[in-house]
């Protein structure tokens, strides 16, 4: 059976003291999930969650990764810090990195590296635009930004990593992809990484992100593809985040 995560990608929200209280919310209700819970801060929160989450079942992860190793790169946050401050996941090409700070595939693909050569799992998100939904494109766009990572490093590194199709017209509006919507992406994706390598692709974890809610997570889980969440905004709201991580069969 594949590995069930649900992450929260809490983007640039927090503060310590918001912090310890999501925290101590999640820790006091996550007996018994059926699933990892990963929540992944904004970089200089990452200590005071490894401190909160010491000795517990749940993970943390960075938000991104410079794709060097060290040297003059003002402002930029590497592979080994990440691994330094016990992180072990990454997400890599969020759609705001491709979109606000103009990620390429070949970046997003050597920040994957970067992290994969560190011993970071990188959750490689991937997703269209709504116009290239309309344009009928959306296959060809997620599988070409799978595909400039499979170049890159080979489809052996995925069978450390995790995937996360999150249509950009689904993150934050409220719209989601229904779940026949979703299920046909995440077979699309795995059945590309079955022809390189069937092993791989069967345990390969695809979570589905974009506006899931406590509402609409069962029915996106049950879905034969469908892995689990990458959770923004429901991630702040311990209840909710907690509630998506329930739906997990
Ligand atoms: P959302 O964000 O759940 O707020 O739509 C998802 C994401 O950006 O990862």
């Amino acid at each position: 059976m594949r590995k069930k995560i649900v992450a929260g990608n809490w983007k640039m929200h927090g503060s310590l003291q918001q912090n310890a209280v999501l925290l101590e919310q999640l820790l006091n209700g996550m007996a018994g999930l059926d699933c990892e819970l990963v929540v992944c801060p904004p970089y200089p929160y990452l200590p005071q969650v490894a401190g909160l989450l010491a000795g517990s079942q749940a993970k943390f992860g960075a938000q991104n990764l410079s794709e060097h190793h060290s040297g003059a790169y003002t402002g930029e946050v590497s592979a080994s810090m990440l691994v330094d401050l016990g992180c072990r996941y990454v997400l890599v090409g969020h759609s705001e990195r491709r979109a606000l700070y103009g990620e390429s595939d070949s970046v997003v693909a050597a920040k994957f590296e970067a992290a994969h050569k560190a011993g970071l799992v990188p959750v490689l998100c991937l997703g269209e635009t709504l116009a290239e939904r309309e344009a009928g494109a959306t296959d060809s766009v997620v599988l070409a930004q799978l595909q400039a990572v499979i170049d890159r490093v080979g489809v052996a590194a995925l069978s450390s990593a995790v995937l996360a199709y999150e249509p950009v017209w689904a993150i934050g509006t409220g719209l989601t992809a229904s779940p026949e919507q979703a299920q046909q992406v995440h077979a699309v994706l795995r059945s590309r990484v079955a022809e390189l390598d069937s092993v791989v692709a069967a345990g390969l974890p695809i979570l589905y992100g974009g506006s899931v809610k406590p509402q609409n997570a069962a029915e996106l889980f049950a879905q034969p593809d469908i892995d689990g969440g990458l959770i923004g905004g429901a991630s702040l709201v311990a209840g909710d985040f907690l509630a998506i991580c329930r739906a997990v069969v």
